[in-house]
């Protein structure tokens, strides 16, 4: 077996940086070498302020401030990195194809490619080049054929190893993973590959954690985890609409339900709508290739968990418009928080901007205090979704580093992300400074009800 000690990771992002870096802090004698196209990302990751850099993840600056320099490098340097390297991981975006032949469903992997001719191109020996990003099934087939019809007679061997950690708890579960997944060929070189990367993560690992399939298994069962975990969100969604007419309140419910062994209680949190970069793109990519290979039941079951979601999203917003006398226009609403969940600073699919969305449409103005997440940010996740004009969007978007400030003279607040210091704000002072009846919709239901209540709050949670 190949033992490894230099690997490359093409893509810094949100994937790539924590996964590495936990590799580097685990394994002292491996050099690993992060690699992107985009300069600003490599200099923030390089950044001597360890508060700034390009990911805010708990635990991260730590780590990365131990190995940085050691053991574990950035650089956009990355034909040379490649070039090192025994093994390469590809952790570029796959993002929704925004163009042609499976618009808005299918994954782009046009980055996936790129990356795999330069490997091709590079490598002068031979390679283990392994899919972390999150990839259609069978897109291993597609990279191995790249590899061999453009490179320069080395051996490739192709594995898909998709990383399964939540962002705000990236580290964690990177050090205590409930399971790798290591996908790859069955034949003595596939079985050589696997057995070289199963030895990187039993560094810090239990060997009956780290789990071996075939390459199609392991690339599936990301997007089947996805959609497992998404579908769980949209079930205890739209339970949660039922029991808004019921009198029925979703929190007993979920508890109800999670104290099932079988069900289990995690991933039960009625929400404004399930955000983040994987779960929508990996669903609609799931649908796209059941419906390529004919299964249409199969792709209108999954399909339904998108539109869950999205009609969550839309009956908040308008909830919120209902309950302010059916008129937002000018209207001061304050946002407390615009980030996807809590502990991280991506704002990716977040629920916020679409319900920001929806009431700049209704002419309200929306002031967001977020503890993460730059009005740059904001203003750039709202023009993305290119309702109307920037300029447009421009005046209606507000943001302020100071909570009290958003909050004060407010019409109605919306908690759009679950961040602990929302819990703790001085909410009687809040009460005092906002305009009258003063309204909070709950979209987390985060904060204790009784006590906004009981404080002359009109209070309104998800499903309840
Ligand atoms: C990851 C996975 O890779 C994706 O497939 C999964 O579904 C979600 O998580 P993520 O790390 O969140 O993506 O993406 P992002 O933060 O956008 O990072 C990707 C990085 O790759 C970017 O920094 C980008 O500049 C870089 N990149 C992209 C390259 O270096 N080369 C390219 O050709 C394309
Ligand atoms: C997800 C998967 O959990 C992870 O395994 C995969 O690698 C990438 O996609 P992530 O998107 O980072 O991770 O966060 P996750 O914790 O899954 O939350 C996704 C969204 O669902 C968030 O908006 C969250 O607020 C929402 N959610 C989650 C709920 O609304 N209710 C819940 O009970 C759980």
């Amino acid at each position: 077996m190949k033992k490894i000690s230099k690997i490359c990771c093409i893509g810094a992002g949100y994937v790539g940086g924590p996964t590495m870096a936990v590799i580097a802090a685990k394994c002292p004698d491996i050099t690993v070498t992060v690699v992107d196209i985009n300069e600003q990302r490599i200099a923030a990751w390089n950044t001597e302020k360890l508060d700034q850099l390009p990911i805010y993840e708990p635990g991260l600056a730590e780590i990365v401030g131990e190995a940085r320099g050691k053991n574990l490098f950035f650089s956009t340097d990355i034909e040379r990195a490649i070039d090192e390297a025994q093994l390469i991981f590809i952790s570029v975006n796959t993002p929704t194809k925004t163009y042609g032949i499976g618009k808005g469903m299918a994954a782009n992997i046009r980055y996936i490619e790129s990356c795999t001719r330069t490997i091709a191109r590079v490598a002068k020996d031979d390679k283990i080049v392994v899919e972390k990003s999150t990839v259609p099934v069978r897109t291993a087939a597609t990279v191995k054929a790249i590899l061999e019809h453009t490179g320069n007679q080395v051996k490739f061997n192709v594995l898909s190893n998709p990383e399964f950690l939540a962002e705000g708890t990236a580290v964690r579960d990177l050090l205590n993973a409930d399971r790798v997944l290591i996908g790859g060929d069955s034949d003595p070189d596939g079985q050589a590959a696997i057995a070289a990367l199963v030895d990187v993560y039993a560094h810090w690992l239990p060997r009956e954690r780290i789990l071996t399939t075939n390459v199609w298994s392991s690339e599936l069962s990301k997007l089947a985890a996805n959609a497992f975990l998404a579908q769980r969100v949209s079930s205890i969604n739209a339970m949660s609409e039922l029991c808004e007419a019921t009198n029925a309140d979703v929190r007993e419910v979920a508890r109800a339900i999670g104290m099932d062994s079988r069900i289990g209680a995690k991933f039960l949190q009625a929400s404004v709508g399930f955000g983040g970069s994987c779960f929508q793109k990996d669903i609609l990519n799931l649908v796209y290739i059941a419906r390529h290979y004919g299964l249409r039941e199969v792709a209108d079951y999954w399909e339904q968990v998108i539109r869950i979601n999205a009609h969550q999203r839309e009956r908040f917003a308008k909830r919120m418009v209902t309950s302010l006398f059916n008129n937002v226009s000018d209207k001061k609403i304050a946002f407390l928080g615009w980030a996807f969940k809590k502990d991280t600073n991506d704002t990716r699919e977040s629920s916020a901007i679409y319900v920001a969305d929806f009431l700049i449409r209704e002419r309200a103005q929306i002031h967001v205090y977020d503890p993460k997440v730059s009005l740059d940010q904001m203003r750039q996740d709202l023009r993305e979704l290119g309702s109307r004009p920037a300029d447009v969007n421009d005046q209606h978007l507000f943001a302020s580093s100071d909570p009290y400030e958003v909050l004060n003279g407010a019409h109605a607040i919306a908690v759009m992300t679950e961040w602990d210091e929302f819990k703790t704000l001085d909410w009687p002072r809040i009460h005092k400074d906002m305009e009258k009846p003063p309204f909070v919709f709950d979209g987390r239901n985060v904060l204790e009800r009784r006590e906004l209540e009981a404080i002359g709050f009109q209070y309104s949670g998800i499903g309840a």
